[in-house]
C-alpha cells in the first residue's frame, strides 16, 4: 500500500467527488429518518496543503483552488465551500477566507450530519488510520475502524437504521480492482439491497471504462447513475483525466441535484476546455 491521499487532497477529482458526495447526503437528509454512512476507504480525513507531500504535487492548485473564491457559485458548491471554510477557520488561525485544510470524505460527512446520523469509517493504512482515529477521537456518532473496506461492507451492512449511504473509494493498487470491486459490490447488495452505493472511478482511458459499464450491468440489476467530469482528452492511459462516481440506487431527483452544478465545475476546472461532464442512467 503505496498510496498517500495526502498527495491528491483537493486535487479536482477530489473537488468532483465530495461535491457529489455532498448532493447525495443532501439528498438522503430530505428524509427526517437517521441513515448510516459507511466511508470503505476513508483516508486520514484532513490534509494540510501546506504540507511536504500536498506541495510536492500541487495537486491542489488545478482543483481546490480553482473554485475556492468564486463568486455566486450554485448552491450545492456554496454549501461545498462553506465545509472547506469551516475547516480552515476551525484548525489555524488564519480566516476562513484562506485556504490551507481540505477535509476528506469523513470530515465532509461528519460536517453535515445530523444529530441522528451515524458514520462508520474503515482505513488499511496503518498511519491514515491513526491520524483518522484522532481527527475523530471526540466524535461521538462515528467509528473508526482498521479494517479492509471490502471487508467493511461484509461486516458493517445491512445498518441497523435500514438507511445507507456507502461511499466506495479505493486508490486503484489492486490488479483488476475496477472487477473486485463489482464482485464485492453484488455481495454487498445482497446484504443490503436498498443501500445507496457511491462508487468512484479514476478514468484514464476510456476503453477501461467502457469495460467497467459493461462488468456493471451483468452483475447488478439494480438502477445505477453514471457522473463524470473530466478536465482532459480521455485518451493517455497513463494520465488521470478524469474521474466519475457510479451512483447504484440513485435517490430521486439527485440527477437534477447534480445537473444543478456539474456545468458549473466543469466550466470552472477544465484546462482549456478539454474533458467533459456527464450525468446519465447506466442502461
Ligand atoms: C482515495 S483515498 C480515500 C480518500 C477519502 N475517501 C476522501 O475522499 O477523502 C484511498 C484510501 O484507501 C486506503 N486503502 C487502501 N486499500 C484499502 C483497503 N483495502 N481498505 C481500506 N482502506 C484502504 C488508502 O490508505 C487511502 O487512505
Amino acid at each position: 500500500m503505496n498510496y498517500r491521499h495526502g498527495y491528491h487532497a483537493g486535487s479536482f477529482t477530489d473537488v468532483f467527488k465530495h461535491t457529489i458526495l455532498i448532493s447525495l447526503i443532501k439528498s438522503l437528509q430530505q428524509k427526517n429518518s437517521a441513515f448510516c454512512y459507511l466511508d470503505t476507504h476513508a483516508g486520514a480525513g484532513c490534509y494540510d496543503l501546506w504540507a511536504e507531500a500536498a506541495q510536492k504535487s500541487n495537486e491542489f492548485e488545478t482543483g481546490i483552488a480553482k473554485v475556492f473564491n468564486a463568486l455566486n457559485p450554485p448552491a450545492l458548491i456554496k454549501d461545498y465551500l462553506s465545509c472547506v471554510q469551516a475547516i480552515n477557520a476551525h484548525f489555524s488561525d488564519s480566516a476562513a477566507s484562506s485556504l490551507r485544510y481540505y477535509p476528506g470524505s469523513p470530515v465532509i460527512m461528519r460536517y453535515f450530519a445530523r444529530q441522528q446520523d451515524r458514520l462508520v469509517l474503515t482505513e488499511l493504512h496503518p498511519q491514515e488510520y491513526q491520524l483518522l482515529k484522532k481527527e475523530f477521537a471526540r466524535t461521538r456518532q462515528a467509528n473508526v475502524h482498521l479494517l479492509d473496506g471490502y471487508h467493511g461492507l461484509k461486516a458493517f451492512l445491512p445498518p441497523k437504521e435500514r438507511r445507507g449511504l456507502i461511499l466506495i473509494d479505493p486508490p486503484y493498487e489492486r490488479p483488476n480492482e475496477l472487477a473486485y470491486l463489482t464482485s464485492m459490490l453484488a455481495h454487498a447488495l445482497k446484504r443490503f439491497a436498498t443501500g445507496v452505493y457511491a462508487i468512484w472511478y479514476p478514468i484514464k482511458a476510456r476503453s477501461i471504462i467502457d469495460q467497467f459499464y459493461r462488468s456493471l450491468k451483468d452483475n447488478i440489476k439494480n438502477p445505477i447513475l453514471i457522473t463524470e467530469l473530466s478536465i482532459y482528452p480521455e485518451e493517455s492511459p497513463l494520465h488521470l483525466n478524469g474521474s466519475g462516481m457510479a451512483i447504484v440506487n440513485p435517490p430521486w431527483q439527485i440527477d437534477d441535484r447534480i445537473s444543478a452544478f456539474l456545468p458549473w465545475l466543469w466550466q470552472n476546472l477544465t484546462i482549456h476546455h478539454q474533458g467533459q461532464f456527464k450525468i446519465s442512467v447506466l442502461d
